[in-house]
């Protein structure tokens, strides 16, 4: 650690009156939810939301309070999964008939609505889940772009499906139309950007959609409740708070969710599948484990390898599922490495979310500094040691990065996802060693390689393109940009994510079909000038 990053380590949390003005934030106590275009009121059991930011009192550190959320029953589920179901109504709804253009008007006012909210939701982003301020002021203003961006798909879309095809005597209308009834369910790493970025398509493609809020990052969800209720018709968006293992299960078992989106745990995501009762009927897209590997072979640039690398493993601390968390490095460099990037990891300022350069911050899961604990632990008796000072130092919710090596097979930090700030580092003699890793890995989202040797690296990228779904070539793994495929291979994704991916993964194809005599020629036509029928139309969308 720099001397001044020593002298912040062991204060990181602050008292109340060191807090400045414009970040200080009120207690939020949420008694609405949305549901059938109302904000009902809520007068039941409320579950009470801490920020991951300790207070500095007269009685030691306090957790912070920020507010409070309903903990709605089974009953309310049940009437918020009626209420979708409803607005969809089969696919006669108000929202599944609208015409693209009038579901993108929605969309737009929406964004409108949003942007108004838009420094509640970056306070509420660094507060409730720790998420430094330059970072959470990205996540939103990537999410905005990500909603222009799909609108700008969609419209790509509908001109493309706007014309009639002919092939072997049949003319044809191809467009895509909505699936009915979806379910949402987010991370707490990227609270907003993460459920929009299926929430979004889904809805733009007329499903009508129950969301759960994530644990952490529920609150930041508040101030766009309104926008919710005031942009789309009554119905098509409603929102689910409260135990997702009590009220998440009858909504499953009840088989009228026709998508399931979710990004979250495989163990989970399975377990979610399962509990419907007509598997054929339920889509899933899903976003799940990660274990990306990088691979720093000798003739990679260290400097270029270090600075990716700590982008890639500590970047929110670690709590992203495109993290790098285990690092392959070649023997005769190994040394080299682990002593620059310990380096670089000392001169990472730890503190609060608005601090200035902040870059290591409180973690939001509670149980999260033990869980990192005992994987060091498991490392440390194993052989390994925690390479750089203060590694692993925690005060609470904050845990300094550790870099941990040499790293093998029988440790918890070869196989576990640690989602937070540990580097795991793995030296190898032979490149099949961490392509044996992948081939076993029960997951296959991204790889890193870092080498300037032309034919080393296209041995790699042919090695790991059939293992993984992205290989980065001298930089970190990461999702961005938006319109690029998200996805994985084994337990770590199902279906794709993009702006333009995701338009086709919440919606299916369906034509109308007749065989290209005069008669059917004309009756085409007439429907279409009349613009009698929604579906089959040559409008142009602009
Ligand atoms: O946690 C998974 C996120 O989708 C990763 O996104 O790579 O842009 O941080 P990112």
């Amino acid at each position: 650690m720099n001397s001044e990053n020593a002298s912040t380590f062991g204060q990181i949390f602050k008292s109340e009156n060191e807090i400045p003005e414009e970040y200080k934030i009120k207690e939020i106590h949420q008694k609405e939810y949305l549901l059938n275009g109302e904000l009902i009121q809520w007068n039941g059991e409320t579950t009470a939301i801490y920020s991951p930011v300790y207070i500095r009192t007269e009685n030691g550190l306090e957790r912070k309070l920020l507010g409070s959320i309903p903990n709605i029953g089974v009953k309310e589920a049940i009437e918020i999964l009626d209420a979708s179901v409803k607005a969809y109504d089969s696919g006669f709804g108000e929202w599944p008939t609208m015409s693209v253009e009038n579901r993108i008007k929605c969309m737009q006012k929406f964004v409108y609505l949003m942007i108004k909210q838009r420094d509640l939701v970056i306070k509420l982003l660094m507060w409730e889940i720790g998420k430094t301020l330059p970072d959470s002021t990205k996540e939103f203003d990537r999410t905005v772009d990500y909603i222009n961006q799909t609108i700008d798909a969609l419209k790509d879309l509908d001109r493309e499906s706007s014309r009639f095809e002919q092939a072997e005597g049949t003319i044809a209308q191809i467009r895509r139309a909505p699936l009915g009834v979806v379910l949402s369910m987010g991370p707490f790493n990227y609270p907003l950007n993460e459920i929009f970025t299926t929430l979004i398509p889904a809805l733009i493609m007329g499903n009508t959609l129950l969301f759960k809020l994530p644990k952490h990052g529920v609150l930041a969800h508040y101030p766009l409740l309104n926008a919710f209720k005031e942009a789309f018709p009554k119905g098509t968006v409603n929102t689910l708070y409260g135990k997702g293992s009590e009220i998440i299960t009858p909504i499953m078992e009840s088989g009228k969710v026709n998508v399931l989106a979710f990004i979250g745990s495989s163990k989970v995501a399975n377990g979610l599948k399962k509990l419907h009762p007509k598997v054929n009927r339920l889509r899933a897209i899903l976003s799940l484990d990660a274990k990306n590997a990088a691979i720093v072979t000798k003739n990679a640039d260290l400097d270029v390898a270090v600075s990716e690398c700590i982008l890639g493993a500590l970047s929110f601390n670690g709590q992203r599922c495109t993290a790098l968390k285990l690092i392959f490095v070649q023997k005769e460099i190994a040394e080299e490495f682990t002593q620059k990037l310990s380096n670089a990891v000392r001169e990472l300022k730890p503190g609060l979310p608005w601090e200035k350069d902040v870059k290591i911050t409180p973690l939001p899961e509670v149980n999260k500094p033990q869980y990192l604990k005992e994987c060091i632990d498991d490392a440390l008796q194993k052989g390994a040691k925690v390479l750089n000072e203060n590694g692993g130092f925690t005060d609470e919710s904050f845990v300094f990065p550790a870099v941990v090596f040499p790293v093998n097979s029988e440790m918890k930090l070869y196989h576990e996802e640690q989602f937070g700030p540990i580097i795991p580092i793995v030296p190898f003699e032979n490149i099949n060693e961490p392509i044996d890793y992948q081939i076993n890995a029960s997951h296959g989202m991204q790889v890193s390689i870092f080498s300037e040797d032309a034919k080393e690296v296209s041995q790699l990228i042919d090695s790991f393109v059939n293992l993984v779904s992205r290989v980065n070539i001298n930089c970190q793994a990461q999702r961005g940009p938006d319109v690029f495929p998200f996805t994985g291979r084994k337990d770590s994704a199902e279906g794709t994510l993009s702006v333009f991916d995701a338009l086709r993964s919440f919606s299916i194809r369906s034509l109308v079909a007749a065989k290209a005599t005069e008669s059917n020629k004309n009756l085409l036509n007439t429907i279409v000038r009349d613009h009698d029928s929604n579906f089959l139309s040559t409008d142009y969308l602009f």
